[in-house]
């Protein structure tokens, strides 16, 4: 038998208490041995639970137990999070973890710890929710280089650009809605800003490059100023809006990331995923484009990826399983100006068609998108490419046009 604790009964953590339980006989077949929940770690009174007897306040009693050899750390949050993996590993117990801020901002110490001890530090459930993509990634994928990843990496902010797009849905009701299925972070700002999207290109990014890439430093635009208009002149020309983090590894050995929404085609793979699904796009050398599908957020199928590295490091209970990278001083990132980029403006003029002359003038040669009943005072228009930088200084020569919107334009 093998003892594992889990730390945290909130909406994934009662989800791996539960798969533990009611998938023994299936985890018995995969390992040859019982795991057994030893303790659950919450702060909360959990009397109704068939598992009431294991819960405790008191990490000390997990820490301290020789016979629990695995932790599943499902609380969420830095703190005290950061803290109790780091004395777990220490103590040589395996860690595996949900934990996307974390693993964002603190993994390359925490691996480096894990791989001092010989223990493992997991974080399948991190990016993707049940979505397999760190194993094909470090393992399946290795022999290609990777050149680009791009993703759909929430499922709150998918969700509301979906009930935006096929419902007209109104901003603040599709939140409450995703809120109340358990998509949601505890503060939903982390995902309608795209910190949650951005926190999980950057492990996919430390990943796919060998060294960590951390959240702080990566252009990050979330979905609060899309707009039904702006859905409306997508669709005008076969498009979506989808917030995508995306890392482009360049030649000269910098990455391109960045998350913010994009306006993609709808014959891109990842055009029609929908609702709170996710879906990542790994573009190789060797394969082309791969792309992963499914839930990437909710109790049971982010519960059924933490699960699966409990299992994992039951397996490997004397062995390391070989995940890793180095940390890195952001060198690593290309300045977000020179990301080069189409983009789609929404602009507002009372003298249109001077405003159509000066935008052709600055951006030479550009598309005009037309929907029907347009404002009389708007216009929208989707420019070639050029530098972040190059963007922003041509709009801040712009006079005669107020600009509504600026959304980047998605070659996936
Ligand atoms: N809030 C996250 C999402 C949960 O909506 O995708 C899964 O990481």
């Amino acid at each position: 038998m093998i003892q594992v604790a889990i730390m945290g009964h909130g909406v994934v953590g009662s989800g791996v208490a539960k798969i533990l339980t009611t998938h023994k006989k299936k985890l018995y077949s995969a390992i040859g041995e019982e795991v057994y929940i030893k303790k659950i770690l919450d702060l909360r009174e959990f009397p109704d639970s068939p598992l009431a007897d294991r819960f405790t306040k008191d990490f000390d009693e997990i820490l301290n137990d020789v016979e629990i050899r695995v932790v599943a750390e499902v609380m969420g949050g830095i703190h005290p999070a950061y803290d109790y993996t780091k004395l777990l590993l220490k103590a040589g117990k395996s860690v595996v973890t949900s934990n996307k801020e974390l693993v964002a901002t603190h993994g390359a110490e925490l691996l480096a710890i894990a791989k001092e001890q010989n223990a493992n530090y997991l974080f399948e459930a991190s990016v993707g929710g049940g979505i397999p993509i760190l194993r094909p990634i470090s393992q399946c994928l290795v022999a290609n280089n990777v050149h680009e990843i791009a993703g759909i990496l929430n499922g709150t902010t998918n969700f509301i650009l979906t009930k935006m797009i096929d419902d007209g849905m109104e901003f603040d009701s599709a939140l409450k809605l995703a809120q109340q299925l358990g998509f949601a972070e505890r503060n939903p700002a982390a995902d309608v800003e795209g910190h949650d999207a951005c926190r999980k290109i950057c492990i996919l990014a430390s990943l796919a490059s060998g060294r960590h890439v951390y959240p702080d430093n990566i252009h990050t635009e979330g979905i609060t100023e899309i707009t039904l208009s702006d859905v409306k002149y997508a669709s005008s020309f076969n498009s979506v809006i989808k917030l995508i983090g995306d890392v482009k590894f360049l030649e000269n050995g910098k990455l391109d990331i960045f998350v913010a929404p994009m306006i993609i085609n709808r014959k891109s793979q990842l055009a029609n995923i929908d609702n709170e699904f996710n879906g990542i796009m790994v573009r190789g050398d060797c394969t082309d484009d791969v792309v992963f599908y499914g839930k990437g957020a909710g109790s049971m199928p982010t519960a059924s990826a933490v699960t699966a590295d409990v299992i994992d490091c039951c397996k490997h209970l004397k062995a390391r399983k070989y995940l890793f990278w180095a940390d890195s001083n952001n060198e690593n990132v290309l300045p977000y100006d020179e990301s080069r980029t189409a983009v789609y403006l929404r602009l507002s003029s009372p003298d249109k068609d001077k405003a159509k002359d000066e935008v052709r003038e600055l951006f030479g040669e550009t598309t005009l998108l037309s929907v029907p009943n347009e404002p009389e005072s708007e216009f929208a228009v989707v420019t070639g490419e050029f530098t972040v930088g190059e963007i922003k200084e041509k709009l801040g020569a712009l006079k005669s046009a107020d600009v509504l919107s600026c959304i980047r334009i998605g070659n996936l």
